[in-house]
């Protein structure tokens, strides 16, 4: 096999922002003007969003898990209202299920890509019709990785058993799913689903620091994640119900009076954030190029270590913008564990991560649910390990990376 020296140069993370002067310019333009918080900045992100998404309203949100929990809320769950979640996901996609008093049926996925497809949600409607507990209304489908599973069957789906489709784009700005017709529709868009949310933490194309975001085509929708993100205050003179304190004499809202119809958060997001989403928004194209490069690179380095060593399944409904590279490894092939091949790895300078340990295994849930067995879901996490993938990185790292690897692996790989 190819053989490249694993040169030891500056440690490569699994994944990291890349932030550019003008990024910095941005956030220092807001530092020096009258808003820190929902101004101009806040507006013009979520109009960035719209354009790249093509979806009509974005509300912008502290994180992606602020994201998850404010399309939860405005589902209108009832206690005990079931939704359908794949297992292989971060915790945050279940998670705001149970916040809203919702309960969660795991979706098992498919053993190489992780991504849950129909076969998986039609099994997992089954077992929910099979297992006592609420109506099942809604399916929250993750575009893991930056790839998604085939969203009009699994729309279809979704539409045949009255779900509502709330997707999980936190790993996918940027990414295109396969339509009906065939064409290549950004993520977000709408078209198939009530809500998309995305993250924007500094491991993800677009970095904010902390940020999050919901897209929908919804007016109200979109109303209401705004309201749900900002204590659930109103101010507007139509949707005063205190008619003896809310109206001046004149029949005006008194300047300091606003109302709260319902209960909200504040999952605000700042200016400052904002100003560096939109900045790095306006490179979008060029980090995805760039991570599609590595990624290109990554699979035709990695393909003498096969059979041993090989890349996820890719899935032909979707053109990812590759937010992790994950690799399926015969560890026990290998003659060596997950543990200390990272270790290896990690003396060599290379970052790695699993992603992800699958939810249902959590031990909150095992509590909750019992011990389920999802085979995919398990066979994809033995299996499963990230490689640095960064906007930053150049083709080389690539190299590095996969050369510390064939290493880490020992002469099973190749390496004798
Ligand atoms: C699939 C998925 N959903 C949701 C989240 C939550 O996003 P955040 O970290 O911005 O809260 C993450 C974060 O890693 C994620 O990977």
């Amino acid at each position: 096999m190819r053989k490249i020296a694993p040169s030891q140069g500056p440690f490569l993370p699994y994944g990291r922002q890349l932030i550019e002067e003008d990024d910095i310019a941005a956030v220092t333009e807001v530092l020096r003007g009258d808003w820190l918080t929902t101004g101009p900045a806040v507006a013009a992100f979520e109009q960035a969003l719209c354009e790249a998404t093509g979806a009509r309203h974005t509300v912008a949100c502290a994180n992606g898990t602020a994201a998850l929990h404010l399309a939860a809320l405005a589902l209108d769950l009832d206690p005990g209202d079931r939704v359908i979640v794949p297992s292989v996901t971060f915790l945050a996609t279940a998670n705001a299920v149970r916040l809203v008093g919702g309960e969660v049926v795991f979706a098992d996925c498919d053993a190489d890509s992780g991504l849950m497809e129909v076969p998986q949600l039609t099994e997992a409607l089954e077992r929910a019709a099979a297992t006592p507990g609420g109506p099942v209304k809604a399916v929250f489908p993750v575009h893991l990785t930056g790839q998604c599973a085939d969203l009009p069957a699994l729309a279809a789906l979704a539409g045949e058993h009255g779900l509502t489709l709330v997707d999980d784009a936190a790993h996918a700005i940027g990414s295109r799913y396969r339509a009906a017709d065939g064409s290549a529709k950004p993520i977000g868009d709408g078209r198939l689903s009530a809500m998309t949310t995305f993250s924007f933490h500094p491991v993800k194309t677009i970095a904010m620091g902390e940020g999050g975001a919901v897209t929908t085509n919804d007016d109200g929708l979109a109303r209401r994640l705004g309201l749900l993100r900002s204590h659930g205050m109103v101010r507007e003179a139509a949707e005063m119900q205190n008619g003896d304190l809310a109206f001046d004499a004149d029949g005006s809202v008194n300047p300091w009076y606003y109302e709260m119809p319902e209960i909200g958060l504040n999952y605000r997001v700042t200016d400052i954030q904002c100003a560096l989403g939109l900045s790095q928004m306006k490179k979008l194209a060029r980090f995805t190029a760039q991570r599609r490069r590595l990624a290109d690179r990554y699979d035709r380095q990695l393909a003498d270590l096969a059979p041993l060593v090989r890349p996820i399944a890719r899935s032909a409904a979707s053109e990812a913008a590759w937010h992790i590279y994950p690799l399926l490894i015969d560890f026990a092939g290998a003659g060596t564990s997950r543990a200390q091949v990272m270790a290896r790895l990690k003396a060599a300078g290379i970052g790695s991560q699993v992603h992800y340990i699958p939810v249902h295994l959590q031990p909150y849930y095992r509590q909750r649910y019992g011990n389920l067995d999802l085979p995919g879901a398990r066979a994809y996490y033995e299996r499963t390990l990230s490689l640095p993938l960064f906007a930053g990185m150049e083709e080389s790292d690539v190299d590095r990376a996969v050369a510390a690897l064939a290493q880490a692996l020992g002469p099973a790989a190749g390496q004798g």
